[in-house]
């Protein structure tokens, strides 16, 4: 088992890479499988998620081969049709992306109900599977799999109106539409920069989407995909995680390789807490000097403040001047980080899905566990903030969706290691 130690206190200066988007490529690989001949991925992140799916793949037939560390080529031609087992479906919730590609494909599909990051309250799909079922998909959840199969094997176009703008929803939808016969219009869909990445994706092998980036997205199915090459966008999460930190720590860090437009409501909540942004073509020079100030925030769905974002900007309040209230109105109960912060001197009240925090002078380095992937980037930011030195356990949430996170903060002047504990140990440190 691997935890971090974090020496905190430091400003951070340098230049930070950003690398492909997490939540893009755990989509369109998936997709992926929807395409006959090979096809070449790039900009991935090296990112555990991307493993496990890579693995999924290969269960089921398909040749993988890496081209250099982040540009990967799939070919499914010879796939077969398989039951996606628990043991991968619990380690990542993206793996429910591989009923609407299995279905696209196939007609059928057999997929183990997703783990993934939990928040302490419920993640439904029933807005998958009710996009599924218009589509002519007979879909039974039995013994934790969802089992689905289309009448006569293939799907047929529908309109659908989706409840919640759901974005794994809208992505789901979309894998099993672009082989469909027929129309299919979502609407009340998802915008979030994932979901137009896949479009394009899918559109770059021979698929006939439009509309993704707005509330309705049409699909006109295709009878095939072929083979290309496509770049990942950059991760806007991982992005905006860094100028989290550059907000807590202090300093001025150069991003780059970002898209300036996806992390517009970072920018501007930032600069609205005192820190100063920079933008260029495809890159932000973050810095901050004077002190933080409050501010509110809500999340909302893309173009709002993403709730992917809200755990590492609390990080940042929790040191600003004055009283910050944070409301998430995507998920329930995203705050089981705040008992962690509260151990490092944080003053944080917590109200189902609203968070008051009065900003301290200084946070003290604590034993701290990670309890989900960006709870954990936050209390690495928190760590790097703080007076002192703190320990992270549970790291293995953070590596989930952040590549080689401890490089790109030592590169910028972090100071940060990686140990292995022992379990009994870690049982120990992090008892209570
Ligand atoms: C995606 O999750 C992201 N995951 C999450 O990021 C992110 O927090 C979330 O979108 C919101 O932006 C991936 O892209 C892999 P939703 P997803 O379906 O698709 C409700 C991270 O940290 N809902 O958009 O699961 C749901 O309860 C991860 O990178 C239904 O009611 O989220 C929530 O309140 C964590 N029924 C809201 O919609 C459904 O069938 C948005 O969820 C589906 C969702």
């Amino acid at each position: 088992m691997t935890k971090y130690i974090v020496e905190g206190g430091r400003p951070l200066f340098g230049e930070i890479h950003i690398g492909g988007a997490k939540n893009a490529a755990v989509a369109i690989i998936p997709a992926a499988l929807m395409v006959s001949g090979p096809c070449r991925i790039e900009n991935v992140p090296q990112i555990s998620d991307v493993t496990l799916l890579l693995g999924i793949l290969q269960d089921l037939g398909a040749k993988v081969r890496y081209v250099n560390p982040h540009a990967v080529e799939v070919d499914c031609t010879s796939l077969r049709n398989g039951r996606v087992p628990y043991e991968s479906a619990r380690r990542c919730r993206a793996s429910y992306y591989m009923l609407g590609a299995l279905l696209g494909r196939f007609g059928a599909a057999d997929v183990a109900l997703p783990g993934g990051c939990d928040f302490g309250g419920t993640r439904p799909i029933d807005q998958h599977l009710k996009g599924f079922r218009a589509l002519g998909v007979q879909v039974d959840t039995q013994s934790g799999f969802v089992m689905a199969e289309a009448a006569g094997g293939r799907l047929r176009g529908a309109s659908i109106f989706l409840d919640k703008s759901s974005v794994g929803a809208t992505i789901n939808i979309m894998l099993a539409a672009t082989l469909a016969e027929g129309m299919t219009v979502i609407e009340n869909a998802a915008k979030e920069p994932h979901v137009v990445d896949l479009a394009n994706f899918l559109n770059s092998m021979g698929a006939n989407i439009m509309g993704a980036g707005t509330d309705v997205i049409k699909i006109r199915g295709v009878e095939g995909l072929r083979g290309g090459t496509y770049s990942i966008i950059p991760d806007q999460i991982e992005a905006g995680t860094y100028m989290a930190a550059v907000a807590a720590c202090g300093g001025e860090v150069k991003l780059c390789s970002l898209i300036p437009k996806h992390m517009d409501c970072m920018t501007a909540k930032l600069s609205e807490m005192g820190v100063e942004i920079q933008e260029m073509d495809d890159s932000l020079l973050v810095s901050r000097i004077g002190p933080l100030v409050r501010a509110n925030i809500k999340t909302m769905p893309y173009p709002g403040f993403p709730t992917d974002m809200q755990p590492q900007i609390a990080a940042a309040l929790c040191l600003a001047r004055g009283t910050s209230v944070i409301t998430d109105s995507v998920w329930n109960s995203r705050f089981r980080y705040t008992d962690e912060f509260k151990r490092m001197g944080a003053q944080i009240q917590v109200n189902g899905n609203l968070a008051i925090i009065e900003g301290v002078e200084r946070l003290t380095g604590a034993q701290l566990e990670a309890c989900d992937l960006r709870a954990g980037a936050a209390m690495l930011i928190a760590a790097l903030a703080a007076q002192g030195i703190s320990e992270i356990t549970n790291v293995q949430y953070i590596e989930r969706g952040y590549e080689d996170v401890i490089g790109k903060i030592r590169g910028v002047g972090g100071s940060i290691r990686a140990v292995e504990a022992p379990e009994e140990e870690l049982a120990v440190s992090t008892a209570g």
